[in-house]
């Protein structure tokens, strides 16, 4: 399988990031490690404003995929708003610097001091899912003499045909408010004094992989717009989510500024090319950009599986655990002197369910550094401390250079908010 961009094998150096060399990453500051690169992130970012080239746009990358402050800053410094889901996030967001305005509030349960700051810094849009928050939200603004933005989350009943753990846009997921009800919804907001209307939104879940679902659920998305602004609530914005999938295991999702072409036809041909369009992609920009790097412990052969035991594990890497995620594995310097074998690549964790790859060719020794792909979104973001270990430490390359961007974390820094008993008596 190729490699994803930004990353490629030289014949001394091994697995190269850019202009370094992952092995020298790993010896100097230890695994396991998690790497990117700065140019993979801006490329696929890049991909997404081709698209929206000439367009009044924003894009709100969604942190939940890798909420590291530095990928923020990263993507926030490249003109990008962010899509938040809790009070911290919110913190994170405004630590990296983002303008508030940029800054939209999703999630099905926020809580009245989640809402309270958000409307204390002046965020952009509250994306509400239910009927129960929206009067919650009103009696908040109102308090604090405010009114608050909204969009309301519409679940458009379109199969995003992903994993069902992923998919959210369907009718029995706990996403968004049914299309049925949407107009009333509406009707509703826009009698209350403490709300403001200024969008619309959906998200139908992640690792999309073809056009398809985006197509379908803009149709049902932009019959609702005219509905609602025919009964005269005017929208300003329409939010279509995230959810673009990467390439995993040969997955071939549409090229993000393809995929804006079709839609924005789409668009176009119904009247609405002037509307103010946002997105709130996560995986799609920060997925392919990282690797996590890892050790291999020990070997241990047995009469049906081999297992390799590698020093990085499902707290690091929870996808495979909770989606039987695939994720490449490959190493770091290619072994020419030994052949391959199939290994179940397993960590240390106290768990069956902790595992990283199964059957997977390699040719391995103990001491071997191997590298995980595609780990940019939902692994760091993903990890506990499970079995008391310390998250992993983050390096982002760029070009030749790189900053360690996240420390390693120490069994005290997991402890420090615990306190002991007092004496036994
Ligand atoms: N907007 C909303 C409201 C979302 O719920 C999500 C993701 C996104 C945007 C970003 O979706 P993306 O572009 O990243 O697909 N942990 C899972 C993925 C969970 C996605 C949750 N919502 C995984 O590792 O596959």
């Amino acid at each position: 399988m190729p490699l994803p961009p930004f990353f490629d094998y030289q014949k001394e150096r091994g697995l190269m990031i850019e202009g370094v060399s992952l092995q020298q990453l790993a010896q100097k500051h230890g695994t396991p490690l998690f790497v990117y690169s700065k140019a993979a992130v801006l490329a696929a970012l890049a991909a997404y404003q081709k698209g929206f080239a000439g367009r009044e746009h924003l894009i709100c990358y969604a942190m939940k995929a890798n909420s590291t402050l530095a990928i923020l800053q990263t993507l926030v410094r490249a003109g990008c708003g962010l899509d938040i889901v809790s009070g911290g996030e919110l913190e994170r967001a405004l630590s990296a610097g983002v303008a508030p305005t940029r800054v939209i509030f999703s999630g099905v349960g926020k809580t009245r001091s989640e809402m309270r700051r958000a409307l204390e810094v002046g965020i952009g849009c509250f994306n509400v899912e239910s009927r129960a928050e929206l009067d919650v939200l009103n009696e908040v603004a109102m308090g604090m003499g405010l009114q608050a933005p909204v969009s309301i989350r519409v679940n458009p009943n379109v199969d995003a045909k992903t994993h069902p753990y992923i998919s959210t846009g369907l009718k029995d997921n706990k996403f968004g408010i049914a299309h049925e009800e949407v107009l009333d919804t509406y009707a509703h907001a826009a009698a209350c004094k403490g709300l403001r209307v200024v969008g619309i939104d959906c998200h139908i879940g992640s690792q999309i992989t073809s056009a398809e679902p985006y197509l379908d659920a803009m149709d049902r998305i932009l019959d609702l717009v005219e509905a609602i602004e025919l009964a005269g609530v005017p929208i300003a914005h329409i939010d279509f989510g995230g959810g673009l999938g990467i390439d995993y295991a040969g997955d071939t999702p549409p090229q993000a500024d393809a995929l804006w072409a079709r839609l924005l036809q789409k668009l176009d041909t119904r009247g609405f090319g002037q509307r103010k369009i946002l997105i709130e992609p996560g995986r799609s920009l920060v997925g392919n950009a990282g690797v996590c790097l890892t050790e291999v412990l020990y070997l241990k052969p047995g009469e049906h599986k081999h297992f390799c035991i590698v020093d990085a594990a499902m707290n690091d890497l929870p996808r495979p655990a909770m989606y039987q995620a695939f994720h490449q594995i490959v190493p770091v310097q290619p072994r020419l002197d030994a052949s391959a074998q199939a290994w179940d690549v397993v960590g240390p964790v106290c768990e069956s369910g902790d595992w990283l790859g199964r059957d997977r060719e390699l040719a391995v020794q103990a001491g071997d550094c191997l590298a995980v792909l595609s780990a940019g979104a939902y692994c760091m973001s993903m990890a506990s401390n499970y079995n008391t270990r310390g998250r992993a430490a983050e390096v982002l390359v760029d070009g030749e250079t790189y900053t360690v961007i996240r420390a390693r974390e120490s069994a005290e820094d997991q402890f420090r908010l615990e306190s002991l008993l007092p004496p036994a008596r």
